[in-house]
């Protein structure tokens, strides 16, 4: 009989009797917390909890404000809205993330251009972002995942020399650092998310940063259907925003409730610790990982001084490993571990669920919008090699435990390798 698990022999890893740690993480403290509110009948609209939240998370970001919202979707839309860009702005977004990044552009009928991504990091390319930009650009979306980070010390420069925004996605960085600034507070704006895989959850929810008092300002109006914030500590009133009555911009409600921020308030307490033991667990391992054959792990910058993981990630090399498909080897992998191993994001111009001519009816626009819009317009070599050749993922819940949980991985890549002529 084989060896390899996936062939039926004896897995790596006995999840019975070893199981992975589980997400989320909760406690007592959540149950309490949640209990508070159901209790003080306060369970939405600009609660005592979702403010305590938006203050505590503005500090922990190092942003001015914090707004919460109800994904990390809409958020990304709002702030493109409360930059001021709609039909026909062409916003940059890396060609390797979730369709949101993307989907967020095209909801308010701007045109997301597609960019291709380093290959050492999967995240936007600054060469190809200067030469996308035309003078229809007004956003770049800079996407921190797979365990890297946009190169911020260079893409702020950029945008500022062709007078773009800034809107960082984050919905993979929750307390990543850059240095000595965390994701969401570099840009103009931060966006986060809160589903229930995430860094920090609350099953659903997202977050707005910015240190800017305008921006904040239209942030929150357009979050909190068009109302004027009820507490504006140094926004300018005179951003135009408002009508003579002074309450309205048209918006809808993307709030979310006191409950999601109570459990957030918890959530946010562990992260730092539950960084700090991902991030010792990727080092430990990927310092060895280099040293196996056809693997590598992503390229670290030293700028990153504090490191955040929702997807940890490395390279994989068929010709190095024995020609050994990519496919196979995930799936071996995830037979010796019990655990899911994925590919990276299906690249946007090939992507099942980034799909914008399926809704012609719903703004009624020209042909020449659409065909803006169509994803297949754009060529992204490096997404496509990353989804169909190297990537190798995991859910951070892997980097949860000890360093011998890493030197089971570590085992299982070498056994697959020692044994992968029997999966030819
Ligand atoms: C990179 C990225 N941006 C945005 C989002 C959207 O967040 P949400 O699911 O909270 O709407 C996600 C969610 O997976 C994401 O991974």
């Amino acid at each position: 009989m084989s060896k390899l698990a996936v062939k039926g022999g004896a897995a790596v890893r006995d999840v019975k009797t070893n199981p992975w740690p589980t997400w989320p993480v909760w406690d007592e403290t959540e149950a309490t917390a949640l209990l508070e509110v159901l209790h003080s009948g306060v369970w939405s609209y600009s609660g005592p909890k979702e403010t305590q939240f938006n203050r505590a998370f503005a500090e922990f970001i190092g942003s001015k404000y914090a707004l919460s919202a109800a994904n990390g979707t809409v958020t990304l839309q709002l702030a493109l809205e409360a930059c001021g860009i709609g039909y026909g702005d062409e916003v940059i977004v890396p060609g390797l993330t979730w369709q949101a990044t993307a989907a967020a552009a095209l909801d308010i009928n701007a045109i997301p251009v597609l960019v291709d991504v380093t290959e050492d990091t999967w995240c936007l390319d600054l060469t190809k972002v200067e030469e996308a930009i035309t003078p229809r650009t007004k956003a770049i979306i800079p996407v921190h995942l797979y365990g890297s980070f946009v190169d911020m010390d260079a893409l702020m420069p950029l945008a500022e020399k062709h007078g773009l925004w800034v809107i960082e996605d984050c919905a993979h960085k929750h307390g990543g650092q850059w240095k000595d600034r965390k994701a969401g507070s570099i840009g103009h704006i931060g966006s986060f998310s809160f589903q229930l895989s995430k860094l920090m959850t609350a099953g659903e929810g997202g977050a707005l940063t910015t240190s800017d008092p305008q921006l904040w300002e239209k942030l929150d109006a357009l979050r909190n259907c068009g109302r004027r914030p009820e507490e504006s500590p140094d926004a300018d009133k005179g951003t135009g925003l408002y009508g003579d009555e002074g309450n309205f911009i048209q918006s809808g409600n993307y709030r979310i409730t006191d409950f999601q921020a109570a459990v957030l308030i918890e959530q946010m307490k562990r992260l730092p610790q539950q960084n700090r033991t991902r991030d010792d667990n990727a080092i430990y391992f990927n310092t060895q990982l280099a040293s196996l054959p056809g693997v590598q792990p992503m390229r670290r910058d030293e700028r990153e001084t504090t490191e955040a993981y929702f997807n940890f990630a490395f390279r994989y090399d068929r010709d190095g490993f024995k020609a050994l498909p990519t496919e196979i080897f995930r799936k071996a992998l995830a037979a010796e571990l019990g655990c899911s191993v994925e590919a990276c994001y299906e690249p946007l111009n090939a992507c099942a669920l980034y799909v914008p001519h399926t809704k012609p009816w719903r703004h009624r626009l020209d042909d020449e919008h659409f065909r803006q819009v169509d994803p297949k317009r754009f060529e992204l070599p490096v997404c496509t090699r990353a989804y169909e050749r190297e990537s190798v993922c995991f859910h951070h819940n892997v980097l949860m435990g000890t360093h011998a949980d890493m030197d089971l991985i570590l085992e299982a890549i070498r056994k697959i390798y020692d044994h992968a002529d029997e999966l030819k």
